[in-house]
């Protein structure tokens, strides 16, 4: 089988790139490397022994879209390409509705042309929106607070309206919750460019003295010790929750939506201690106002899943600990953009 994987230079693609290669499928990548380095893919390359060829160029251009298809038959697509962050798309709502929109839509279209019928997309927990009951199932209601959240939930719609209208399409709809951790090689992980907005890249960074202190964002919320809850998945457990993807739309039409995550949740105070203790190490810290937007509880039902996936996680926080400060340790300056 051979898969494209749209933004898969990527942090969750690149992970999911070489999950693949060892499962024996081919992989082909469009990246416009806008977040992300040509590096990641040579890592993969080389951890694998297999080639993750590269195709630089930009999923709202139907002609780059065009270009990869031509390569030879594609049988399905990961369409992890788009941006994302939740900050900036406050700031730039055109920029994210266009990119991460444009790129879906022309897409779907292209496969059509080329009669390829499988789409795996990264949606996220962020789709929920407020005010939900925990743990989150997929049939909750959804609604964002972010235009970042919203270019999820509209490509969400779109993927299921085309499904409707295309009996032989097969889409799957996985909702991430965070991911983290890194490759346990510490070959390949997380780059984030510039100060991390996310917790575990900030607590990798404070660990290796590049930042000085972490910042809580707020110990008053209603959680056990008052810092938020996550439901923190290691990025190997997420890009083999693609792989069991792809099988069941490999066998199977219609759309589901399925969450990847790991059903427990973890305080940012949980996440210090963790770290602290797999890693021997001390992240000083401040307890300080919340983040705006936050919310303080997110975490995943993953029954559903293991029913129609036959996917769970399996690694621990202990891992996603140790394998994110391997990764930032070999790597202080990531892939060095
Ligand atoms: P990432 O930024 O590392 O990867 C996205 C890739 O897409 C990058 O390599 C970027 O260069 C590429 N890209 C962006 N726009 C493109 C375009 N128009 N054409 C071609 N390439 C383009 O992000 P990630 O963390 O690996 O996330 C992958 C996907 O998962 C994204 O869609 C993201 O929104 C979604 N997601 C991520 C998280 C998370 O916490 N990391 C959570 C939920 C959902
Ligand atoms: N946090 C801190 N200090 C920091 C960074 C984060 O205390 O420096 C806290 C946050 O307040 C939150 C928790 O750590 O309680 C996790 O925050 P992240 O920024 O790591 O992750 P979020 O849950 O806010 O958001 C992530 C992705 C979103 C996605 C969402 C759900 O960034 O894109 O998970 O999947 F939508």
């Amino acid at each position: 089988m051979r898969v494209l994987l749209t933004g898969g230079a990527g942090y969750i693609g690149s992970h999911t790139a070489l999950c693949l290669l060892n499962a024996g499928y081919d992989v082909i990548v469009l990246d416009n490397l806008s977040n992300s380095s040509p590096e990641a893919l040579r890592r993969v390359e080389k951890l694998t022994g297999k080639s993750a060829p590269l195709i630089v160029g930009d999923c709202t251009d139907r002609n780059d879209l065009k270009r990869v298809f031509e390569t030879g038959p594609i049988d399905a697509v990961i369409h992890f390409a788009g941006f994302k962050a939740v900050g900036e798309s406050v700031e730039k709502p055109l920029d994210y509705y266009d990119n991460n929109l444009s790129a879906t839509i022309h897409l779907c279209e292209v496969m059509k042309e080329y009669g390829c019928h499988i789409i795996v997309f990264s949606s996220s927990a962020t789709v929920y929106g407020t005010n939900q009951t925990m743990p989150l199932r997929e049939d909750f209601p959804t609604g964002c607070t972010n235009p970042y959240g919203w270019t999820k939930w509209i490509s969400e719609r779109i993927l299921t309206d085309a499904a409707a209208a295309d009996r032989d399409m097969s889409v799957v709809l996985l909702r991430y919750f965070n991911p983290i951790g890194a490759h346990e090689s510490g070959c390949i992980g997380e780059d984030p460019s510039g100060i991390p907005l996310n917790l575990m890249p900030y607590v990798c960074q404070v660990a290796s003295g590049k930042l000085q202190r972490l910042r809580v964002f707020g110990n008053d919320y209603p959680t056990p010790d008052g810092t938020g809850v996550r439901d923190y998945i290691h990025v190997c457990d997420l890009a083999e929750g693609h792989l069991a993807a792809l099988r069941y739309a490999a066998e199977n039409r219609g759309t589901q939506v399925v969450n990847l995550g790991t059903g427990v949740g973890y305080s940012v105070l949980d996440i210090v201690k963790a770290f602290e203790k797999a890693n021997d190490l001390t992240i000083p810290y401040d307890i300080c106002p919340r983040r705006p937007g936050d919310i303080a509880t997110c975490y995943a039902d993953v029954q559903k899943a293991k029913e129609v996936l036959h996917w769970q996680a399996k690694r621990t926080l202990e891992d996603m600990c140790k394998d994110a400060w391997n990764w930032q340790k070999n790597n202080p300056r990531g892939y060095e953009k």
